[in-house]
């Protein structure tokens, strides 16, 4: 598919069909993380993929929405991607010596380890569409992180930064609407973009 084509499809879909997505698939969904790019090339991006069925159940229950108003978003999908990072990662790199700067570890920007987990999330959600499937994200609250650690044994050293659940889509007229370009309006293009000078 033409990534115009793409681009275009691509939005959150929180219902799915329940149809199992065969392994294949959602290996080449997941191996374009080494597609992705990460500051000085740290590769601190981890993918963990969930597809057993009693992960996914208990995923669901911790999710643990059963509102008649919403679409049963966890417990119709077949798959999820956690999409994780290890922060040591960039720290070991930029203590290389190419990357010292007067001998120090640099001052960082922003957190490159979050924008990489970011940079990797939009492949997946890009490559699910190219697949023919729908993906919808989602953060893990906070006080539930114990929770899906212990459940998928994701050790200290990972973050999650956040979920993306894969399927075949289903109608999700209700809730979805609500978050979504069907209610709210975009940004107009010329408050997102400037050129040259913010002040133009
Ligand atoms: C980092 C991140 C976290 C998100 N968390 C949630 C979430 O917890 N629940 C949810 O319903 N949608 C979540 N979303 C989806 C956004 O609401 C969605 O991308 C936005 O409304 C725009 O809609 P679209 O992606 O369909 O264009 C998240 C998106 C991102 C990028």
């Amino acid at each position: 598919m033409d990534l115009r084509d793409i681009l275009k499809r691509r939005r959150m879909v929180r219902h799915y069909t329940g149809e199992a997505i065969p392994r294949e698939t959602l290996e080449r969904i997941v191996a374009t993380v080494r597609r992705a790019p990460s500051a000085g090339f740290s590769q601190g991006q981890r993918l963990l993929v969930v597809d057993d069925q009693g992960l996914l159940a208990d995923l669901a229950a911790l999710a643990g929405n059963d509102d008649p108003e919403v679409e049963p978003w966890f417990p119709s999908a077949p798959a999820h991607v956690l999409v994780l990072t290890r922060e040591a990662d960039y720290h070991e790199r930029y203590r290389s010596d190419d990357k010292l700067q007067e001998g120090e570890e640099i001052e960082w920007p922003v957190p490159f380890w979050y924008v990489d987990a970011g940079a990797t999330l939009m492949l997946v959600l890009l490559t699910a569409v190219d697949e023919g499937l729908s993906a919808g994200v989602y953060g893990v609250p906070v006080e539930q992180d114990p929770a899906w650690r212990a459940l998928l044994s994701i050790p200290d050293e990972l973050r999650i930064v956040a979920g993306v659940t894969i399927g075949r889509g289903a109608p999700d007229p209700l809730w979805s609407r609500k978050t979504s370009r069907a209610t709210q309006r975009r940004r107009a293009l010329d408050e997102l973009v400037k050129w040259n000078t913010w002040s133009s």
